[in-house]
Order: C-alpha cells, then structure tokens, then sequence
C-alpha cells in the first residue's frame, strides 16, 4: 500500500536512483504482426540461478508496451562501451529503430543484435504491475557472452567502467625501487623522457637545443610573436629564453626577426617551418606509440588528469 502522506520530490528521487550504477540494455521482441520491437532499459536485474532468471521494467507508457505484453519471449542485450550510439537509438521514439541494423532470430524470431557484452535470450515467465511500470520476469533459455567491456550509466550520464588501479596494477620492468615504482613524479618523469626520446634526437641531429625546438614549436603555433610572448609561452617547459639562443636560431636561419626594442616580432623561416614540421611529425608518431593499447575514453581520461596535476602543481 502506498502512503498518501508521503510527499516525494520527484526529482530528488530520480537523483538518489541515478547515484545505483547500471550497465545499459536493449530489450527486444516481435509483436503479434512479425514487426521488431525495442528499447533501451536500464532496469535490467538478475533474480534466481535456478532456475536461471531475470527481470527488467518498462514504463506504462512505452510503445512498446503492447508487444511486450503479448510476446512469449524477448531478448535482453548488455550493451558494450562502444554501443553508446545503440542505446541512443533505442532510446528514442517513433523511429525504425532497426534499421540498417544485422540482426540474428532468437526463440520466436525475436531480433538478436551483435558485438554486445553479453545476451540473454528469454521466456516470459511473470508480469507484475509495478506502479507506473511492468515488472518482467524473463527464464533464460540460452545466453552468450563477451570480453567486450560494459557501456555504463550512473547520475543520468554514460559512463565507462574502470577497474580500480589497485586491482590492476601494470608492471614496469627494469625499477628496483619500491618508492620509485609508485612515485607520480618518477613515473611522469619516465614516461616524458621516453617520449621526447626520438623527438629529442631529432632535433639534435638538426643542430637544436631543446629550448631552440620549443622556440620553433612555439612560432609554428602562431606568427608574429615577440620575445616577451615566446617567454612567456615557454615558461610551462621550464626554458628562459636568452637573447643568446635566439642569435643562434636568427644565424640559423630557421627565424627572422622584423622590427626593433621589445617590440620586434619573430617569425620563422620557410626553412625554420620545414624543421618545425618534421619535428611535429616525430612527436606525433612517438605519441601514437605511448598511448598504444589505450582506447579514446583512457586517452582523454589520462590527458583530463594530467592537466589537474599540472594545475596542482604550478606555482
Ligand atoms: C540509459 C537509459 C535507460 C532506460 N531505461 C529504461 C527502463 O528501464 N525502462 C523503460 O521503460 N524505459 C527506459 N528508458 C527509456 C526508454 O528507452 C525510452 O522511453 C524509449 O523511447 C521507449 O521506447 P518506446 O516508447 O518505443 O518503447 C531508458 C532510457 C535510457 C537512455
């Protein structure tokens, strides 16, 4: 029974729902006219082992509602991280959700999608009336699953899931130190030194410091510049620029300068661009090589938490 004085923001509740984290499921079936029906459902539980079952909950108001209803069976998909664009799909309405889509038949030619982390092809075994909802209990008659990791949802927003460091530590050879191996400082240091390694011999076989390569990665950025800027520019690496380093890359001819005082504004060279391009292509081919075995989400999740320590640590 439910209590007539209680007074439930309904918003709030949703909010205090969203904080239990779900996977992300697509519940299809047929309807009585051999049409594909389907959507996206985060209510999605298991219930008994033995027999093996499990249950899902779909709003009164779905239009789906009436095939769900009269379908003997229905096929729940655990989407996979990379089937985001799925779940949007089969989140909306009155669109052919099915289309241009491979599908394989389950039991009563329910439509099967592929490449999802796991499948469970079910009978209908109970209905309940749940408020606004219908409670479906489903007995699962087959079901596969994958390696594909699980595309997650927690406070109304996709996410993805990360075991925790802890639990999945990676190794690096060849570190004795115990402090070390552990040690952000180290292993930023490590990681960067080994990055800017071809990088690094690059330039030096093109004559260069390091500040002379940022120098010139600086102006391929932007034109004009005045000595005040680059400084100012390079100031993250570390690098003061003196007048001495810029009369070396000025005799090199990689710069040109134009104007006078505090004012002159540097450029660089046709000859100074074809080196700044060069060295852009080998940071770009060393990166691609450190990030490999890492997918979109961990690059930008990385480079997210990178920029949060270096504003950490300015001073
Ligand atoms: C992540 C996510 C989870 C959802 N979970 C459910 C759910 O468990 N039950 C439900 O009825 N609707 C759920 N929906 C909403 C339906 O997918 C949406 O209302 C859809 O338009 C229903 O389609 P239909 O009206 O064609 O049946 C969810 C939507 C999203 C994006």
């Amino acid at each position: 029974m439910s209590n007539p004085n209680l007074v439930i923001d309904s918003k709030q509740f949703r909010n205090a729902l969203g904080a239990f984290a779900t996977g992300v499921t697509i519940v299809t079936t047929r309807d009585g006219e051999g049409t594909d029906v389907g959507l996206t459902a985060s209510s999605f539980n298991s219930v008994s082992l033995e027999p093996p079952m499990i249950l899902w909950s779909l709003a009164k108001t779905s239009g789906s509602l009436s095939a769900f209803m009269t379908g003997d069976y229905f096929a729940v998909h655990v989407l996979a991280a990379e089937q985001q664009s799925l779940s949007d799909r089969f989140s909306k309405r009155g669109i052919d959700k099915f289309a241009g889509l491979e599908l394989e038949r389950g039991p009563g030619q329910v439509p099967l999608l592929g490449d999802c982390a796991a499948r469970f092809k079910c009978k209908t075994s109970f209905r309940y009336e749940g408020g606004d909802h219908i409670i479906f209990v489903g007995e699962v008659i087959e079901f596969d699953h994958s390696a594909h990791p699980p595309l997650a949802f927690h406070g109304g927003k996709y996410a993805k899931v990360h075991p925790r460091a802890l639990e999945n530590p990676v190794d690096v050879e060849d570190v004795n130190s115990s402090f070390n191996k552990d040690y952000l400082g180290f292993l930023l240091g490590v990681a960067s030194m080994q990055l800017y390694q071809p990088v690094r011999k690059d330039w030096q076989q093109l004559g260069l410091t390091e500040c002379g390569y940022f120098v010139l990665s600086v102006l391929a950025a932007g034109k004009h510049k005045t000595q005040g800027q680059i400084e100012e520019l390079l100031k993250p690496s570390g690098h003061r620029l003196g007048d001495e380093e810029l009369g070396k890359l000025l005799q090199a001819e990689l710069v040109t300068v134009q104007g006078d005082g505090p004012a002159r504004q540097f450029d660089l060279t046709s000859r100074g661009h074809e080196y700044a391009v060069k060295l852009f292509v080998q940071a770009k081919s060393s990166e691609q090589k450190a990030i490999a075995g890492l997918d979109w989400d961990d690059l930008a999740l990385l480079k997210n938490l990178l920029k949060k320590v270096i504003r950490n640590t300015r001073n």
